[in-house]
Parts: structure tokens; sequence; C-alpha cells
């Protein structure tokens, strides 16, 4: 077990997500020994193989340095602005969430081993023609990178703003020209526990997935994040290339991602098959709706020494509310 002094604005680690389930580990053993997980653990294997071999491709390579340095800064999106302080750049890449490199929130040193160069990205399922491109050619394909400051809200209950250099998601949608029939769009990070040793963790579903509707991903906000204050992204971050979805809690925004799948069926994410009782599949900010250990009602910016109230939509909501209309029986806000 990890033992740290928090600073004044941290969290226990108790109260963090992963610390959470963490504890939980021996029931979900005891579930999966029960076979009530076998259903989803075989139908991640079959998923693992596939990615292991992609993954062990471009993970089998020694760290090279970043060649698309020259995109960056880009200019920034006068829209997209931010209006709370900016969080320092030290805390926001020192202070993480990357399970793949450990269940703890210090892990920056440990994911620089992660080779970001070669770098593939693929695309397929429900797409008019698979296929995979290397990651600087589907920077070039993508236009000019722009930056955007956006608060970002972790289910844990911490936050920061930061500005995220990338592309609008709905741009790489276009380009994986999904079928009329795909509803969702699932990303996956990369899989290899020999890099990344949180990945021996055999108890997490891995590798880390999450997905979005087209709707959600086509949004204006859904952002495709390849840099952070103006360089690109650092590994702890979720190099090379990442998801942002603001109004969204963090976990939505997996990292480091090799794929791209579009299908018409709902996938189960990483935190979901992991408790589903506490993480779902829409995990939009709401302050209104508690998560089942702790309030959501107030947040802790990174740095700051006092909480802040939580908005709903995590202050978004005129560009996603419309989203949500008439669902009124799903589970909008976990
Ligand atoms: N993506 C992957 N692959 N693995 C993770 O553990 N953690 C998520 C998300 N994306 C995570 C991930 C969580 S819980 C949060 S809050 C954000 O990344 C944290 O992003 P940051 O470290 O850049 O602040």
């Amino acid at each position: 077990m990890l033992i740290k002094r928090p600073r004044g604005w941290e969290i226990p680690e108790s109260q963090a997500t992963p610390e959470g389930v963490w504890l939980d580990r021996r029931r979900l053993l005891k579930g999966m020994a029960a076979g009530s997980m076998l259903t989803g653990a075989a139908a991640l294997a079959g998923c693992m193989e596939e990615a292991e071999a992609d993954s062990g491709k471009q993970l089998a390579a020694a760290p090279a340095a970043d060649p698309s340095a020259g995109l960056y800064p880009p200019k920034t999106n006068m829209k997209y602005r931010g209006d709370r302080p900016m969080t320092a750049e030290d805390l926001a890449t020192t202070y993480n969430n990357f399970y793949e490199f450990g269940s703890h929130k210090n892990i920056w040193r440990a994911s620089q081993v992660l080779p970001i160069r070669p770098w593939t990205v693929t695309f397929d399922g429900m797409v008019e023609e698979p296929r995979s491109v290397a990651i600087d050619d589907l920077l070039a394909a993508m236009g000019p990178l722009e930056q955007r400051v956006y608060r970002h809200r972790c289910v844990e209950a911490w936050s920061m703003t930061v500005p995220w250099a990338g592309f609008p998601m709905k741009r790489l949608i276009e380009y994986a020209k999904p079928l009329g029939s795909a509803k969702y769009v699932v990303m996956q990070t990369f899989q290899n526990p020999d890099i990344a040793s949180g990945q021996k963790q055999y108890w997490y579903p891995w590798p880390y997935v999450e997905g979005l509707t087209i709707a959600e991903a086509t949004n204006e906000l859904a952002f495709m994040a390849t840099g952070i204050y103006g360089k690109p992204m650092p590994a702890q971050n979720g190099a090379p290339i990442r998801l942002v979805t603001p109004w969204k809690y963090g976990f939505k925004c997996v990292k480091s991602i090799v794929r791209f799948s579009f299908s018409d069926q709902r996938p189960v994410s990483f935190w979901e098959k992991l408790q589903a009782s506490e993480y779902g599949f829409w995990a939009n900010v709401n302050p209104e709706v508690s998560h089942p250990r702790w309030s959501q009602a107030t947040e802790q910016p990174l740095g700051q020494s006092d909480r802040i109230p939580t908005l709903l939509y995590n202050g978004y909501a005129e560009y996603v509310a419309d989203l949500y209309k008439g669902m009124n029986n799903e589970r909008l806000f976990m």
C-alpha cells in the first residue's frame, strides 16, 4: 500500500475512485470466482488479443523525441478561453490518474517509459473501411491544431483548468467514416504490461476502454488532445492522443488511444466493468447527484486552498444539455 503525505488540497487517497475499487478487489475476485464476471472477462479477452498484437508492435520501440513538437503552441480558439484561474503546469503534469502506471497520483516518472513513436491508431468496426494510421499522418490529416482552455472535473472531486492543444473530435469522426448505423465510438488505450506495470494488476479489466455516442463525439466541445500547456502531450497526461470531454467526469477522458471502434452496441467501459453501481456510461457532471461514497456538490481545484461549487455539466450545459433531452430513464450523472 502506497504511503504518501497529501498536500493540503489533495483528498485522502482512501476517497479516490481507484483506491475504493482497490479496496473492493476482494469482492471483485470473489465475484469472478463465483462466475459473475466471467462473461465480461471472456469478452474482454477476445478484445485484448487484438490490442496486444497492435500495441506489442508499437511499444517494442525505444522512446523517441516527439516529431510533432513544431506544431506547438497552436493558436488559442478564443471561444474556449476558460473563466477560472489556470492550474499550474507542474501540478497538472505531476498529479495524474493513469492506472496503467500505478493506482496512485504520482505516476508521472513511471509513465516516461511509454514510447510515443511509432504510434499507430486503428479505426475499425462499423466504418466504411477499417484502417490504421501513424499518429503523425493522422495529425497532418486533422489540419491545424488549436488551443482550448477547459475545466476538468474528476469524479474524485478534484478539478483543474488547463490549456489543451488538439482538434475537434468531430473532425476525427468524419475522417473515420462510420456507417450511418453506428451509434457509439469506443476508444481503447494501448495494452502492454511489460511497459505499463499497472496492467499486471490482473483484477483490472485492461485495456482501458471508454465510449461516447456519435452525437456526443460530434458535439463541438468534444476534443482530441495531443498537447497541453503549448507543448506536445507528456506521457502522464495521455500522449500522444487522448479524449477531452469537459462536461463529463474525468474518467471518460481515455488516454493514449490506439483504437477507435464504431458500434451499434453501447460499450461497457473500464470503470463500469469494475463497479457499475458507481460508474456508468454517461458520467455527466452533476453536483446534485452524489457518488455513492461522497458528495459531488463541491470540488477542490488543484493548487487552491478553498473548495468551490461544482456546476451542472461542469458549467457547459449550454453546449450539451440538449444531447440528453428526454432521456429521463438513463443514469445520466453516474
Ligand atoms: N485513461 C487511461 N488510459 N487510464 C487511466 O487510468 N484515468 C482517467 C482519465 N483517463 C485514466 C485515463 C481519470 S480517472 C482521469 S481524472 C483523467 O484521465 C486524468 O487525466 P490527467 O491525469 O491528465 O489529469
